[in-house]
């Protein structure tokens, strides 16, 4: 079967024939339909992130991925049924985490992550999977099942905000999204369609006309220019904000978000940057956290659950938004197109095969 990979230093993605894989008891085969690619595949491409499976010499690609079960191998799930497999597993056994259904809590060591960390991913014609890790969706939703991914890590990452502020009454009236890739304004949308916060904001550095900018201003939300407005001063400009979301990846941001916050709000920091040493006030920011009461938290990955509240997530976003959001379904004869990046591309996927 072919599947695309990479190899370390390659610098881009590449067609590969490798043997359709069998599954293991309590494993079983899933034909792939598509598979989405977001910032983390762009890191692991240039080799900012991630690592080769042991023994391997290149990494097959993707993480956010839909199919449908060709062989249930004697598990509970249905042939023909549509699921969408969770990124994390076990690395030899199971451990702790993964027995509680929280691999997303494990630390280094104590899992991989298909398609990133040191386990291949899922952009191939097939593969397998645990079928605990397999959420079925419904097959409407089959299209856009690549995005239940990236929402459920949104939706661990509200969780942990919300949960962070549940000692007190606490309302969010106003949210700012830093980053305007695809992570940022899937968030965005849940912000604005789903949850229904009266005030968003969204941060980038693009000038209008801009696919993004136009998502931004068609979900009533407002776009912030980082080049214009930085982070720190938003407050000044438009207003502080009960949560922001950080889904750039520069490493700045996660202190600025101290500035942004109003009192008693909370910052979930999703980006994952290199190291990169600045000057920041470390008292002063320490002093803002703690006489506003304000939370400043990392996260990472999600879990079973997180995935099925996706499911019904997804199902809320208006068409309109996800047609917008979606630039391009590459086939496999063009799978490269989905790599591109550029003006005119927000969200990408490689089509393997249809329903
Ligand atoms: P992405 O497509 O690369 O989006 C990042 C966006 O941030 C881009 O639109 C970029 O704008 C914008 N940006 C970067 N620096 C900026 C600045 N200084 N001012 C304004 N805008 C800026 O990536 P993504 O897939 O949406 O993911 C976002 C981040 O979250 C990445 O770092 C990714 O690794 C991370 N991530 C983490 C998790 C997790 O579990 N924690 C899950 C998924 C993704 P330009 O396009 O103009 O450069
Ligand atoms: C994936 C997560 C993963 C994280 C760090 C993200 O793009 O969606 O599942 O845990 O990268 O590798
Ligand atoms: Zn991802």
């Amino acid at each position: 079967m072919q599947a695309i990979a990479v190899e370390p230093g390659a610098g881009e993605p590449v067609l590969v024939e490798t043997p359709r894989p069998e599954p293991d008891p309590g494993e079983a085969l899933v034909r792939t339909l598509r598979v989405g690619v977001d910032g983390t595949d762009h890191e692991v491409i240039a080799g900012h992130h991630g690592n080769l499976p042991d023994g391997a010499s290149q990494l097959v690609l993707g993480h956010e991925a839909v199919g449908v079960v060709e062989d249930a191998n004697g598990t509970d799930l249905e042939e023909g049924e549509v699921v969408v497999p969770t990124v994390r597993r076990p690395p030899n056994g199971t451990n702790e985490y993964f027995e509680r259904g929280e691999p997303d809590m494990a630390p280094d060591g104590e899992y991989v992550e298909r398609g990133i960390v040191g386990a291949h991913g899922f952009m191939a014609e097939y593969f397998t999977s645990p079928a605990e890790y397999l959420v079925p969706i419904p097959a409407d939703l089959a299209s856009l099942g690549f995005l239940v991914e990236p929402i459920s890590i949104t939706e661990k990452a509200l969780e942990h905000a919300v949960a962070s502020r549940s000692a007190f009454d606490w309302d969010l009236e106003s949210a700012l999204v830093l980053g305007n890739g695809s992570l940022g304004l899937l968030t965005l949308a849940i912000f604005e369609t789903v949850l229904d916060v009266d005030r968003t904001y969204c941060l980038g550095r693009r000038d209008r006309p801009h696919p993004t900018i136009d998502l931004i201003d068609d979900l009533g939300s407002t776009y912030v220019d980082s080049r214009e407005t930085p982070v720190s001063e938003i407050p000044d400009v438009h207003e502080a904000a009960d949560l922001v979301y950080e889904a750039t990846g520069h490493a700045k941001h996660a202190f600025e978000t101290v500035d942004a916050l109003a009192p008693n709000g909370v910052g979930v920091l999703l980006g994952v940057p290199e190291p990169w040493s600045f000057e920041v006030d470390g008292g002063r920011l320490h002093r803002e956290l703690v006489l506003h009461n304000k939370a400043l938290l990392g996260t990472v990955n999600s879990h079973r659950g997180h995935f099925e509240s996706a499911v019904d997530t997804l199902a809320q976003l208006p068409e309109w938004f996800t047609d917008d959001l979606v630039t391009g379904v590459y086939g496999l004869e063009d799978f490269r197109a989905a790599f591109e990046t550029g003006d005119t591309v927000v969200k990408t996927a490689v089509e393997f095969d249809t329903i």
